[in-house]
């Protein structure tokens, strides 16, 4: 006998679901980034969707069927239902939009909020009755509503919850990490009232395996994105902190977590660098939204100072090491290997890798830095770095900033190439003691 299988109910109905499931109408991504791109990709395996940036240069190689961010490989792309575009005129095809675009902060570390609302306009250009807005770029609980919200109605002329609707889906993928992708991941989702909840409920159904959490409201949703990465702030910041107490009483770090690490309900975090566009810039979203409300956020802001000082005392434990093993070397030289924000990756946004670099530069010393994830030219133009490929040089320390696949592989004698046997090593990461003669190894 047969197994019946079930097909969604979409003939008899004509809800805006049912026109997206029989591509009738289209769903459009607004920012093709790490986020907007896999997510377009991957919505366009079930319907119609047409892909929007600004960025013409990025629009021609998606065109090719290749990822920017390297996180879609070509064969993702084949049989998918997708378009991408530079000319924004082709948004008016749409009646679901998707805005995935960057949500960064400014030099006074406060909410940047220029391409969001700039997409926004975009989308209020061609905003119809009865479609639905989703924002997917981190925010502050309440910026959807406050900022977007009045932006959609004032240029499009319709009214929120009568002629359009909102949603607020944060993104939650992990660039670089193969296992959680778009489809691996459960997606919180929320909606304006019950109807743009059903919808948005059931588009990403179609696609997100992992399944989906409907959030009470937008507000809850924003809210459970910032949290997300404000405990790995804090978690990894309680860890820095740690360290640099350690440190001075001479304690390693990473032997001391090993033995807490030993109780059922230690929670396992590691002191290092944060950097990048999510752990290391989202908390200073509830930072402001918590002074918008005169709300004190000290503990967030205490946190956030603790990482970005994580630099400041790497350099001088290097140096300090420097001093002892090498107190001749003047202008001593010092092999970078890794540049982006984190492994695996050749994202170098908010690197703190590369300010590692240029803070060991302004205290004097010759840097070299390798990695063979970032672009060179990207390097050079955020930070006036020159990548070097390889080089035959010795050096009198070698710092592993960021631990790409690659990097993991190498042994104490392919180090050695480049390091003499009083050659300093600085693990940041701090898993390699076992590689290193205990009189040259460092970590946090
Ligand atoms: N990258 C991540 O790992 C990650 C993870 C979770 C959440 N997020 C959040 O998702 C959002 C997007 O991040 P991302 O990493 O994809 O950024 P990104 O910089 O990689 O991509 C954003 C894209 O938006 C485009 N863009 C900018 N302004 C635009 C506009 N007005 N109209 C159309 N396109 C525009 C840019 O050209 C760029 O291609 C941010 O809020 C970020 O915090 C990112």
């Amino acid at each position: 006998m047969g197994i019946l299988k079930i097909q969604p109910q979409v003939a008899a109905s004509n809800t805006l679901f049912d026109k997206l499931y029989r591509k009738e109408a289209k769903i459009a991504v607004v920012g093709l980034g790490y986020v907007g791109l896999p997510l377009a990709v991957h919505m366009a395996s079930k319907f119609r969707v047409v892909g929007f940036d600004i960025n013409q240069k990025k629009i021609e190689q998606i065109q090719q069927q290749q990822d920017p961010c390297k996180e879609l490989s070509h064969l993702d792309f084949i049989g998918k239902d997708f378009f991408a575009t530079d000319i924004k005129n082709l948004l008016g095809v749409a009646k679901f939009y998707i805005v995935a675009v960057p949500t960064p902060i400014n030099n006074e570390k406060q909410p940047n909020l220029a391409p969001l609302k700039s997409a926004t306009a975009t989308v209020a250009e061609y905003l119809k009755k009865g479609d639905v807005v989703v924002f997917e770029s981190t925010v502050y609980p309440g910026c959807t509503e406050e900022v977007c919200v009045p932006i959609l109605e004032e240029i499009s002329g319709l009214t929120y919850k009568k002629d359009f609707q909102v949603g607020y889906s944060p993104e939650r993928i992990n660039p670089g990490d193969t296992k959680h992708t778009f489809t691996q991941i459960k997606k919180i989702v929320s909606g304006s009232n019950q109807e743009a909840l059903d919808v948005i409920s059931k588009v990403y159904e179609e696609v997100v395996t992992a399944g989906i959490h409907k959030a009470p409201s937008i507000q809850v949703a924003e809210a459970a994105k910032v949290v997300e990465n404000i405990q790995r702030d804090v978690n990894i910041g309680l860890m820095n902190q740690l360290s640099q107490i350690f440190s001075e009483i001479g304690l390693n770090t990473s032997e001391v977590l090993e033995a807490a690490g030993t109780k059922w309900n230690f929670h396992n975090y590691y002191p290092g660098l944060v950097g990048g566009h999510c752990i290391g810039v989202d908390p200073y979203y509830l930072i402001h939204k918590a002074a918008q409300h005169n709300v004190a956020s000290d503990l967030l802001k205490q946190v956030r100072n603790t990482n970005e000082g994580m630099i400041d005392f790497i350099v001088s434990k290097i140096s300090k090491a420097l001093k002892i093993k090498k107190p001749s070397c003047n202008n001593c030289k010092i092999l970078v290997k890794g540049i982006t924000f984190k492994e695996n990756v050749n994202d170098i946004r908010n690197s703190k890798a590369a300010e590692l670099c240029l803070a060991l530069q302004r205290k004097g010393y010759t840097v070299i830095v390798q990695d063979n994830h970032a672009y060179p030219s990207e390097v050079k133009t955020h930070y006036g770095i020159e990548l070097t490929i390889a080089t035959n040089q010795h050096f009198d320390a070698i710092v592993l900033a960021v631990d790409h696949d690659n990097y993991k592989k190498l042994t104490y004698s392919d180090y050695l190439k480049n390091a003499r046997m009083d050659t300093v090593f600085f693990d940041i990461k701090g898993d390699k003691k076992d590689l290193f003669p205990k009189n040259v190894y460092m970590s946090l």
